[in-house]
């Protein structure tokens, strides 16, 4: 596995615009995010490992030194009410799929990242107010290797040869900075492409309870889930779905 490179990261990218940096241990590319501040349009931290990763809903995210992906984008945000989590989860769904050509890749409410119906990323969106401003922190990792893996974790490992991590972030960063600017992906119609459960019936679990069960529909601009029950529809903001078979 190549070590994590600057150049590589920045290719064909506004070197002016993009303010990064690279560690090969941190606490957590989002709290790091969080701390700096950046006099350039964008900023970008990546790790090789972390020691306090930080999942969805307070869960620890496993961040060890295996070659994984560990990347916060942070930028002042503009966009007007836009999803940005799940825009990146169709993001790292088309690269991931455009890289390995593999039709094994999929996306569950709001935004893991699947393979194989297993979980191998995750994105932790958070905003911060500056005075007038919001800054948004994207959080991403993505695994390549994984030493335990839960039933349902998987890990890119099959397409070690063929996915190259700098590169990997570079497009993700790419494709990111695309979108603040211009906001002209379909990311709607991407994302129910990439949905490993639409049509499908899931259940909508909030903490350990589970306080729905319909068939899942497809999402709204804000980026919302609708959940079909008999005859009524029921919009969901919060929450996680599990289906049978996934997890
Ligand atoms: C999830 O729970 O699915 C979201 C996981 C997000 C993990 C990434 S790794 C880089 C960034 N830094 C963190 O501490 N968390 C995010």
């Amino acid at each position: 596995m190549k070590e994590l490179n600057k150049k590589a990261i920045l290719k064909d990218l506004k070197e002016n615009d993009i303010d990064i940096r690279i560690f090969s241990s941190i606490d957590s590319t989002n709290n790091e995010c969080k701390r700096q501040c950046f006099d350039k349009k964008y900023l970008l931290i990546t790790a090789e490992e972390q020691t306090k990763g930080r999942g969805r809903s307070g869960k620890n995210w496993i961040s060890q030194k295996l070659g994984n992906v560990y990347m916060s984008f942070a930028f002042n945000n503009n966009l007007k009410n836009s999803p940005i989590s799940l825009i990146t989860g169709a993001i790292v769904h088309s690269i991931l799929t455009k890289i390995t050509k593999s039709k094994g890749f999929g996306l569950k409410w709001p935004n893991d990242i699947l393979l194989k119906n297993k979980k191998i990323g995750g994105i932790l969106v958070e905003n911060e107010i500056q005075g007038n401003k919001i800054k948004t922190i994207i959080g991403i990792g993505i695994n390549f290797n994984l030493e335990e893996k839960e039933s349902w974790w998987g890990d890119l490992s099959e397409f070690s040869k063929i996915i190259e991590r700098n590169n990997l972030i570079n497009g993700i960063t790419k494709n990111l900075i695309d979108y603040i600017e211009n906001e002209n992906l379909h990311w709607i119609d991407s994302w129910h492409y990439a949905c490993s459960h639409l049509n499908k019936k899931v259940k909508v679990n909030s903490g350990s309870k589970t306080i729905c069960e319909g068939i899942f529909i497809g999402i709204n601009d804000d980026g919302s889930m609708n959940i079909k029950l008999d005859d009524k529809i029921k919009n969901f903001k919060f929450g996680e779905v599990s289906i049978k078979g996934i997890y």
